[in-house]
């Protein structure tokens, strides 16, 4: 009894949006940070379709990449020592928005296009590291912090592409 009663609670649309976002996060390296965003992300709990989940998943990459690059704007304004570096990664962080917005628009008729293209933002975050990886002051690392979850959420895009068939 006390199962079917756990089982009566779950909804009919929780379940369908959890087979969807397993079907994204078993192609996902770090599988347990996937399953833990998606599934504590309401928009994506409330998908009813990988397509739309998808999409979900790439909007999130997005803002994330657009929230990032402008504290990379801030930063390069308050601090005139990163200016120039910092500079450099908001302009970075636009190319990570421009590769994502291209895969959103690929993703119907082609996911293996989206794909190729997400994964370009890999190594746009890898130039990012670089460049203020070795920095010791706290503004970079938050910015570095910032940018492993930026690549946390570009695997997960990517996985949601190889779900679609890319
Ligand atoms: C995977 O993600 C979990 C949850 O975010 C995190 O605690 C863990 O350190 C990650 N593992 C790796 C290898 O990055
Ligand atoms: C992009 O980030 C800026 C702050 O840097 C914010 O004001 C704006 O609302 C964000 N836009 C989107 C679409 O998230």
């Amino acid at each position: 009894m006390a199962v079917l009663s756990e089982i009566l609670l779950i909804s009919p649309s929780a379940l369908t949006s959890t087979k969807y976002i397993d079907a994204i996060c078993q192609h996902v390296e770090n599988g347990t940070f996937c399953m833990q965003m998606l599934r504590t992300y309401p928009p994506a709990v409330s998908a009813t379709d990988l397509f739309s989940l998808a999409n979900i998943v790439i909007n999130l990459g997005i803002s994330y990449a657009n929230n990032t690059g402008g504290y990379a704007a801030e930063t390069a304004k308050r601090e005139p020592t990163l200016k120039a570096q910092f500079n450099s990664c908001q302009h970075e962080y636009d190319g990570i928005q421009l590769y994502l917005r291209m895969a959103r628009g690929e993703l119907k008729e082609s996911p293996m296009s989206a794909n190729y293209d997400i994964f370009r933002c890999t190594d746009i975050t890898m130039y990012v590291k670089d460049l203020v990886g070795g920095n010791r002051d706290t503004a970079s690392k938050t910015f570095m912090e910032m940018t492993l979850q930026m690549e946390n959420l570009i695997d997960v895009a990517i996985g949601a592409t190889v779900a679609l068939g890319g």
